[in-house]
Order: C-alpha cells, then structure tokens, then sequence
C-alpha cells in the first residue's frame, strides 16, 4: 500500500512538472517529443502516419483508386525496412559517455536534468547491437494485418496457404525477426497453428551495398566522399547547437563534440521509439536544433545512399531488376489468363536497401544537392529520411489488371501513393504498366550490377 502511494506521488509530480516546463497544450499528446517527427532514420512509423497512433490496425482503401470498378489486384511487391531497434554497440558507447558527462559534469538546476541525473538509469547495454525490440516485432505483425485489409485478394489466407506469398529477408537478426513478426501478423490473425512459411534468406538482393566493390571503395569507405558531411558538421549551425547544449547543461563547452551531440539526440529518439516516452534527455534540443540534426543525418544519406554518387543507386540495379521480373512475370501469367504465381513478395531489408532504389526510381529528388552550405534554401526539400525510412518503412507496388490487356502499376511509400516521378499528371495516379516501363526503359536494359559494381568501369 506504501509503494503504491509512493508511485502515485511521483506520477503526480512528475506529471505536473512536465506540463509547467513544456507549456504544452492541454490537447497535445503528452508522451510525444516536439522533435519526434525529426528523427530521420530512428523515427517512430506512426509520426509519419499519426491517424495510426488512435488505431494501430487502420487503412483507407479510398487512397487506392484504380480507374474502374474492373481492375483487380494480381500482384503486390512489399520492400519492407526492419522494424524499431535496439541501438548498435557504437552508439551505446557513445551514450554512456554523454550520460557520465551529464551525471558528473553537469551542474545546471532544471528538473529534467535532475531527473536524468537522480531517476534515469542507463539501461542500454552494447550486447544489444541493433537487434529488434518488441516494439519491432509489433511494427511488423501490425503492417502485416494492413496490408492484408487494403490488398484483401492478394494477402489472404487462401494466398498464404496455396503458397501464392513468398517471403525473403537480409540476413541480419533485426531483419530476421521482422520477417518472422510479419507471417506471425497473418498466421494470428488467421488462427493458423497447422502450418509454418517458410522465407528465403537472401543477402545479394537485400544487402547488395556490402557486395557492390565500387560502391564500398568509391563510397562506403572512402572518407573524403562525406567531406560536405564534414563541413556541415564543422560548421556554424551545428555548432550552435552543441553550445545550446553545453549550455543547457550548464558545461564547458568542448565536452559537448559531435558524437556527443549525436548521443544525446538518440537518447531522445530510442527512448521515445523503444518505450514510447517522453524522456527528458529530449529537453536538450529545441525545434530549430532537432532540424539542424535532421539536416546533418539527411546530407549524409544523401552522399552515402543517395543521389550524392551515382553508384549509390546503381548498387540496388540486382534489386531493380528483380522488382520488375517479377511484375513482368505476373503481367504476362495474367494476360494469358493464368493464375498469378507469386501473388505477394515480401522482402524484408534496411534502410540502405531501400533508400538506392528509391533512388535509382527518382523519388525525392530536389533541383539542388544538399550541401554543407544550403542548409537554409533546403528547408522545403523533399528528400526528408524522416519520411521515407522510420522503422519498418516499405515501398508498395502493386500491379493491377484492368481487363482488355490494360494492366497499371499503382505505388506507395509508407501507404501513401507516390507518382512514379517523370510521369505525366494524367498519366500519374495509377499509370498503365507499359508506361512505367518506358520511363524506366534505359534502366530496365542496362543497369546492370555486376557492370556497375565493377572497381573499373569502361566509358559507356
Ligand atoms: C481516405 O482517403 C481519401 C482519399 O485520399 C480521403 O479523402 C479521406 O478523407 C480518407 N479517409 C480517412 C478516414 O482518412
Ligand atoms: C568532469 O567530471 C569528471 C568526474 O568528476 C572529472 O574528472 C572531470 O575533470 C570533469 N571535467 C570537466 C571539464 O569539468
Ligand atoms: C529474434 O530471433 C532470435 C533467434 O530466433 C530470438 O532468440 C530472439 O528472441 C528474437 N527476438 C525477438 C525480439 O523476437
């Protein structure tokens, strides 16, 4: 009975506390960070879709509006980011090192700095190394349930049972297990116990930036190809922030570096996608700090994923390729009347699996490269990783047979539809597959991987 009155002192209190500091809105919802929808690639899934947040399991079937009431869906391809993790071993490091900063250096009076340094307890060990957390498995298990009520006559029962939906992952746990999480939605939610589905671990298609040797030297291990990382890093924005920072906490100011930086923004953001709190590490940073940092992590996607070099992208031609033999094969079962074989294509990887190929695609493209010193003209940029890669992000392709040969490609990002870009208006909404090919046309008869990926490329 005491420690129940106890707890619910301290509820109370900090309950209080939290609302004076944050001036928040009675309306708001309390447990989420002002900064959460900054958090590029360690975002919650449901920043970018908040209708989810009130129901977990929602869909809105009117966002798929194929031209007539003929059309029928005959194939979906899902893409499909890993759910929320753990931290990797580096950044758990990293956190330590900021926490006993705070704890032993920092002298400043607010209650969330006393909160961390008297009640938070550094609960993140290095043997977590990435792997998926619970909330993960239920990203997964959740998305898989959606699909199957947007996409009823391809992700159902008799699909899965018929083995008409195949799955294939990375090899990597996190990437494992979200598999495993996503047959577990459907296997729940159809009651089936008689049954196990098997997946295909397959590591040249869903981790194929480890295997394209241009790439790894021109790139991924090549310092100097991040130098505009570098400087934004340097530079006077981030700066700044670090010093608010220091500030806050009331340190000298060369304690708070780079990774301190980056720690202290993790903090907030694991805290927030692992337990759904409000942590007061996340009082650190202001809105206008949060967008520098989703700056900084954004450039270096850019260079190291995006369209930054164009082997970036080439490196996902083996997926590219794959992608569209199998729309192709689907395309041409079901002119010919045949049933779609591979009626649902599950493939599980990361954010450097999805983000080269949306790029090979040319989604997200601005008119100007980031650079270290477009900061500010970049504000309105489209190529935002906070929207296109939170945990268990997916690109959608769905094709369609409208009957008469008409067959159309519909895709979303995250379940929202994106138009293929290059594509007219009119063409746009749910274009015919044969003018998604033409678009594509140079990519589809060349991009070729182990072309692209050779260290040294004859002139085209
Ligand atoms: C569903 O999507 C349609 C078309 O985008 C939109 O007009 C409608 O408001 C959405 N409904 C809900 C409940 O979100
Ligand atoms: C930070 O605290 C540690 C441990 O008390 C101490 O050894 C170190 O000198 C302090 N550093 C600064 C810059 O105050
Ligand atoms: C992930 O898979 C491993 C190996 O099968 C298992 O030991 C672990 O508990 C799983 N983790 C989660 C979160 O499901």
């Amino acid at each position: 009975m005491l420690t129940f009155l106890t707890k619910f002192h301290v509820f109370h209190v900090l309950i209080i506390s939290c609302c004076l500091l944050n001036h928040v809105n009675p309306e708001d919802n309390l447990d989420i960070p002002t900064i959460a929808k900054y958090f590029n690639t360690k975002g919650r899934y449901e920043e970018v879709n908040p209708y989810l947040i009130e129901d977990i399991l929602a869909v809105n079937r009117s966002i798929l509006q194929p031209p007539s009431a003929q059309c029928q869906e005959i194939h979906l391809t899902a893409i499909i980011r890993h759910g929320t993790r753990y931290p990797t071993s580096k950044n758990v490091k990293e956190m330590q090192q900021l926490h006993n900063i705070v704890l032993h250096n920092a002298t400043g009076e607010e209650s969330w700095l006393r909160e961390i340094q008297s009640q938070w307890t550094m609960w993140y060990t290095e043997d977590m190394d990435g792997r998926l957390v619970q909330k993960g498995v239920n990203d997964h298990r959740h998305l898989a349930v959606r699909l199957s009520k947007l996409f009823p006559s391809l992700v159902s029962e008799e699909k899965l049972r018929g083995g008409f939906i195949k799955f294939i992952t990375s090899s990597k746990h996190r990437c494992v297990n979200s598999t495993l999480s996503f047959k577990a939605g459907l296997t729940e939610l159809w009651a089936i116990t008689d049954k196990e589905f098997d997946h295909a671990v397959n590591d040249a298609l869903m981790r194929f930036f480890d295997q394209c040797t241009r790439f790894l030297q021109e790139v991924s291990n090549n310092p100097s190809a991040l130098s505009e990382v570098d400087k934004f890093r340097a530079g006077p924005e981030m700066r700044r922030v670090t010093e608010k920072i220091a500030d806050r906490l009331s340190v000298q100011y060369n304690l708070i570096t780079q990774d301190m930086t980056d720690a202290a923004f993790d903090l907030c953001a694991y805290e927030f996608a692992i337990k759904a709190v409000n942590s007061p590490w996340c009082q650190l940073f202001d809105e206008e700090d949060a967008k520098v940092i989703e700056y900084a992590s954004d450039l270096k996607e850019f260079w190291k994923r995006g369209y930054g070099y164009d082997i970036n992208s080439k490196s996902s031609c083996i997926l590219f390729h794959d992608v569209f033999n199998r729309l192709n094969k689907a395309a041409s079962e079901s002119k010919s009347g045949q049933q779609v074989t591979e009626a649902v294509t599950v493939q599980v990887g990361h954010a450097d699996s999805l983000l080269p190929l949306l790029t090979l695609l040319g989604f997200f493209k601005d008119s100007d490269a980031l650079t270290s010193t477009n900061y500010a003209t970049q504000a309105q940029r489209s190529f935002r990783t906070s929207h296109m890669l939170p945990y268990a992000a997916n690109l959608l392709l769905v094709l369609y047979d409208c009957g008469g040969g008409d067959l159309r490609l519909q895709a979303l990002l995250n379940e929202k539809p994106v138009t293929f870009p290059g594509l007219t208006e009119q063409q746009a909404s749910m274009p015919l597959y044969q003018d998604v090919k033409e678009r594509y046309k140079e990519l589809l008869q060349g991009c070729d991987f182990e072309t692209e990926c050779q260290l040294f490329k004859s002139p085209a």
